[in-house]
C-alpha cells in the first residue's frame, strides 16, 4: 500500500501535527499490555451470560429457573420475576436518545428473537454458559412482523429521522422538473441488514463498592453510560464510574449504552461480587444493533448536458416496534449535487427485531450507494464521463440550507484521483476492457460526511518535572485518539511528544462528546489545545510580573513556547523553561487548567462537511461471477489532517468496509421465525485479507478556516461512504449488468 499526504503549508516545521507519529498506545496494544473492558483483572469475580428469546413476538409464560439453580458453580439466576424494579420513564431532561434509560428484565413482553430473558451468574463462563441452557421458558406466542415487504403498507413518516435531520424535505416541484428532463431514470435500490462486528466484542464488569458502582465497559462514550446507568438505576450520577481505556472498534455499536451493562450492575448488586458479561459473537446479532435494510428509489432527471432538472430518493426502512430509528439515508442527497427540484424522504416500518441502531456512517453508507449509483446510471443514460456528470452538477453552495460551504474540495478530489488511477484509460462503452479472459472495470463515487463539534471538557496540567498530563472523558476506539491528542498538546505548550502523558476513557475526568458522529477529533483536540494555550498564558501571566524571570514585562503575544520553555518570539535566548518557573514559584503540583470548550457558531453560517472520491477497478470472471477488486484509491479532502498515519487507517478502514459491504455483508432473517440464520461471524462474510486490494488514501491539501481553530472536519465514517456505489458503478462497467442490490454475490452478475 502506498500512501501520501501533503503537508499543511502555514505550520512550522517542528510541528507534532501532521507528521505522521506513531500510535503512542501501540506498543502497549501489541504487546497485551493495553487492558480492554473483559481484562480487569478482579478479584472474586463472578461469570454471567445472557438468556436469550425463542420467539420474536409474545409474552413470557414462565420459566423454570430450577435446574440451572441447581447447576454447579451458579450463584444466580435473574429474569423479569425477580430482577430490581429499574426506571422505565427517562428523566425530564433528557433529550438525547444516549441519555435514556435502558429497563430490562422489567415485563413479561418479548418484542424480538434473542431478546434478554434471563442472566445466569456463576463461579466460572463456563458454568454460566452451561446453566444458561438449562432455563426453560415457556412463551404465549403472538404473530410477529417480520417481513418487510408484506408489511409496507404500515410504513410511516417518523416525526425526525437520526441525527434530528428532518424526515421529509423539498424544493421546487419535482414532476414539473421530471417533465423538464431530456433523460429520465427511476430505479430502486436495496440494501440489507447488516451487523455491527468490532473485533472486541461487548464487554461489562460491573462492581459495587457499598452504594458505588464502577463498570468497566467497552463504549464509545464513557459520559453517556454514567449518565443512562445512573438513571435507569435510580442512583445519582456521581455514584457511577465507567472506565474505559482501550476500545477494539465500536462503529456505532458502543454509542448506546447496551442492556447487558444494566445486567452486570443489577447482578453484581445483587449477589455482593464483581460480575462480568462479556458477549458473545453470536450474542452481538441479537442486542448491539445493526444496520437496517433499505429500500430507496431513486428518480433523477437531467438535460442533455448533464444539468440535473430533477432529483428524488426515497428511503423506507425497518425500525423496531419498541424503539423508533430512522436511518438518514437522504441526508446525502440534500447537499450534494445542485438541483431545483428535488424531493428526498425517510419512512419506516416497525418489525419484531432488535432495534436497527447507528452504524458507521449512518444514513450516509446506504444512501450513497442509491445515490453514487443512480449518478453513474444517469451519467450512462446522458453518455457523460461519471466524474465529468458530477462536476457539472457540483452546487455553488450547500442547496439544501443556501449556506456556503466552509470548503468544499470535492472536484480537486475528484481530478487527483483520475491524475493518479490513470482514468483516462478506462474506454466509456462497458464490457469493452479486458484483461485476458476477464472483464474490466473502473468506477467512480463521491464521497462526503459532515465536519462536527460538540461541547468537550479537558484538564491539562504542566507537571513540576515539565512533563505535561492531558485528561478527558474521551475514548480511542482504534483509531488514535490517543496519539492526535498527544500531538496538539505537545504543539500547543511547545513540548516534545515524548513529554506529554494522555489518560482518556474515564468518566472521573471532563465530559466530552461520544467518539463517534467523526466529531471525535475535532471536539476532543480542540478543547485540548484551548487548555494549553489557557495554561501557557497563566504561565506567562505569572513570569510577567516576576522580578526574577527574563520574561518579566514581556507583551503576552510575544511570549511563546518551544522545547519546554515559554521565550520571546524571535529572541529565543530571553526565556525561560516550565521546570524553573514551577520551581521558582514552589508550585509543587504543576499548573492544570480545566476547559469546557463550546462549538462557535460557524456551523449557522457555513455548511460544513468533508469531501472524497473513490476510484476503483474491477475484474469479473465471466464464467463464474466471481468479482475481484486489484486496486481502490480514496482521495479525501477533509480539513487539516493531524497524523497521515491514522487518518490512512481510518480511511483504508472505510474502504475495506465499503468493499464488504459492496460484496460481502448481508444479515440473513429466517421470516418465520424472526432469527437471523446466518448470526456468526462464521456465515455473516465480511472481507477478509484476500478479498482486499491495494488500497490507496490520498488526502488533497485543504485549509479550512471555519470549522474549528484547528481546521479538523473528522474522518471516522467519510471512507465507507459511496466506497460500495464506487465498486457496484466498476461492476457495471466491467458486464454491463446493473446490480442494485447489495450485496453483489457472483449468482447476481450469471
Ligand atoms: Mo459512529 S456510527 O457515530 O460510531
Amino acid at each position: 500500500m502506498q500512501f501520501s499526504a501533503q503537508s499543511n503549508a502555514d505550520k512550522p516545521t517542528n510541528s507534532a501535527i501532521g507528521k505522521p507519529m506513531d500510535r503512542t498506545d501501540g506498543r502497549l496494544k501489541v504487546t497485551g499490555a493495553a487492558r480492554y473492558a473483559a481484562e480487569f483483572p478482579m478479584k472474586n469475580l463472578a461469570h454471567a451470560v445472557v438468556v436469550r428469546s425463542t420467539i420474536a413476538r409474545g409474552r413470557i409464560q414462565s420459566i423454570d429457573t430450577s435446574a440451572a439453580e441447581k447447576s454447579p458453580g451458579v450463584i444466580a439466576v435473574i429474569t423479569h420475576l425477580n430482577a430490581p424494579k429499574l426506571a422505565t420513564t427517562d428523566p425530564p431532561e433528557v433529550s438525547d436518545r444516549y441519555l435514556k434509560v435502558i429497563p430490562v428484565l422489567q415485563d413479561d413482553r418479548i418484542n424480538h428473537y434473542g431478546q434478554h430473558v434471563g442472566l445466569v451468574v456463576a463461579k466460572t463462563f463456563e458454568q454460566a454458559q452451561y446453566a444458561a441452557t438449562l432455563v426453560r421458558v415457556a412463551y404465549t406466542q403472538e404473530r410477529p412482523a417480520l417481513e418487510f415487504a408484506a408489511n409496507l403498507n404500515r410504513a410511516y413518516a417518523p416525526e425526525r429521522i437520526n441525527a434530528g435531520y428532518p424526515t421529509d424535505t423539498q424544493q421546487g416541484d419535482l414532476e414539473r422538473g421530471l417533465s423538464a428532463a431530456d433523460v429520465r431514470i427511476d430505479v430502486t435500490y436495496t440494501t440489507p441488514i447488516e451487523h455491527n462486528n468490532p473485533i472486541e466484542p461487548h464487554a461489562t464488569i460491573a462492581v459495587w463498592e457499598g452504594d458505588r458502582l464502577t463498570l468497566y465497559n467497552s463504549t464509545q462514550h464513557v459520559d453517556a453510560n454514567q449518565t443512562s446507568v445512573a438513571s435507569t438505576l435510580r442512583i445519582p450520577k456521581q455514584n457511577v464510574r465507567v472506565v474505559c481505556p482501550y476500545v477494539g472498534g465500536g462503529f456505532g455499536s458502543k454509542v448506546p449504552t447496551r442492556e447487558h451493562v444494566i445486567l452486570a450492575a443489577i447482578a453484581a448488586k445483587q449477589i455482593g461480587r464483581p460480575v462480568k458479561v462479556a458477549l458473545s459473537r453470536a450474542q452481538m446479532f441479537t442486542c448491539v444493533g445493526h444496520r437496517p435494510h433499505s429500500q430507496q428509489r431513486m428518480r433523477l432527471g437531467a438535460k442533455r448536458d448533464g444539468r440535473l432538472t430533477a432529483f428524488a430518493h426515497e428511503s423506507i426502512m425497518e425500525t423496531a416496534v419498541f424503539d423508533e430509528f430512522a436511518e438518514q439515508n437522504g441526508v446525502m442527497s440534500r447537499m450534494m449535487y445542485e438541483c431545483p427540484n428535488s424531493l428526498v424522504t425517510h419512512r419506516i416500518v416497525p418489525l419484531n427485531l432488535e432495534r436497527a441502531m447507528i452504524m458507521r456512517a449512518p444514513g450516509e453508507a446506504p444512501g450513497s450507494f442509491a445515490l453514487e449509483s443512480a449518478m453513474d446510471e444517469l451519467a450512462y443514460a446522458l453518455k457523460i464521463d461519471p466524474i465529468e456528470l458530477r462536476v457539472r452538477n457540483e452546487p455553488p453552495r450547500d442547496p439544501e440550507s443556501g449556506l456556503p460551504w466552509s470548503s468544499r474540495s470535492l472536484v480537486q478530489c475528484f481530478r487527483e484521483g483520475a491524475k493518479r488511477f490513470g482514468w483516462e484509460k478506462r474506454l466509456a462503452e462497458p464490457g469493452s476492457m479486458r484483461e485476458g479472459r476477464y472483464l474490466i472495470g473502473y468506477g467512480v463515487a463521491s464521497a462526503t460526511f459532515p465536519a462536527r463539534r460538540r461541547p468537550s471538557s479537558a484538564i491539562v496540567r504542566v507537571l513540576p518535572d515539565g512533563r505535561v498530563q492531558v485528561h478527558t472523558g474521551a475514548t480511542d476506539l482504534g483509531t488514535g485518539t490517543y496519539t492526535v491528542l498527544t500531538q496538539v498538546a505537545a504543539d500547543a505548550l511547545g513540548v516534545p511528544p515524548e513529554r506529554v502523558q494522555v489518560e482518556i476513557g474515564d468518566s472521573n475526568f471532563p465530559p466530552t462528546p461520544a467518539s463517534g458522529g467523526s466529531f471525535g477529533a475535532a471536539s476532543f483536540c480542540t478543547a485540548v489545545q484551548e487548555a494549553c494555550v489557557a495554561l501557557r498564558q497563566r504561565l506567562a501571566a505569572l513570569v510577567r510580573d516576576d522580578a526574577n524571570s527574563p520574561l518579566r514585562g514581556a507583551n503576552e503575544e510575544a511570549i511563546t513556547a518551544a522545547d519546554g520553555r515559554l521565550f520571546t518570539k524571535g529572541q529565543p535566548a530571553r526565556g525561560e523553561s516550565y521546570v524553573a518557573i514551577m520551581q521558582r514559584h514552589n508550585l509543587a503540583q504543576g499548573v492544570e487548567v480545566r476547559v469546557d470548550s463550546k462549538p462557535d457558531d460557524a456551523a449557522q453560517k457555513f455548511s460544513m462537511h468533508a469531501f472524497g472520491a473513490h476510484f476503483v477497478q474491477v475484474s469479473v470472471d465471466p464464467d463464474t461471477g466471481v468479482i475481484r477488486i486489484p486496486r481502490f484509491l480514496c482521495v479525501i479532502a477533509a480539513g487539516r489532517i493531524l497524523n497521515p498515519k491514522t487518518a490512512r487507517s481510518q480511511i483504508v478502514g472505510g474502504v475495506v468496509w465499503g468493499i464488504s459491504m459492496a460484496l460481502h455483508e448481508e444479515t440473513l432473517l429466517d421470516a418465520r421465525y424472526g432469527n437471523y440464520v446466518n448470526g456468526n461471524l462464521g456465515e455473516y462474510h465480511v472481507a477478509v485479507n484476500a478479498d482486499i486490494p491495494d488500497i490507496d488514501a490520498v488526502f488533497v491539501e485543504e485549509n479550512d478556516p471555519h470549522v474549528n481553530p484547528l481546521g479538523i472536519k473528522g474522518i471516522g465514517e467519510i471512507g465507507i461512504v459511496g466506497a460500495a456505489a464506487a465498486v457496484a458503478n466498476a461492476i457495471f462497467h466491467a458486464t454491463g449488468k446493473r446490480i442494485r442490490d447489495l450485496p453483489i454475490t457472483p449468482d447476481k452478475l450469471l
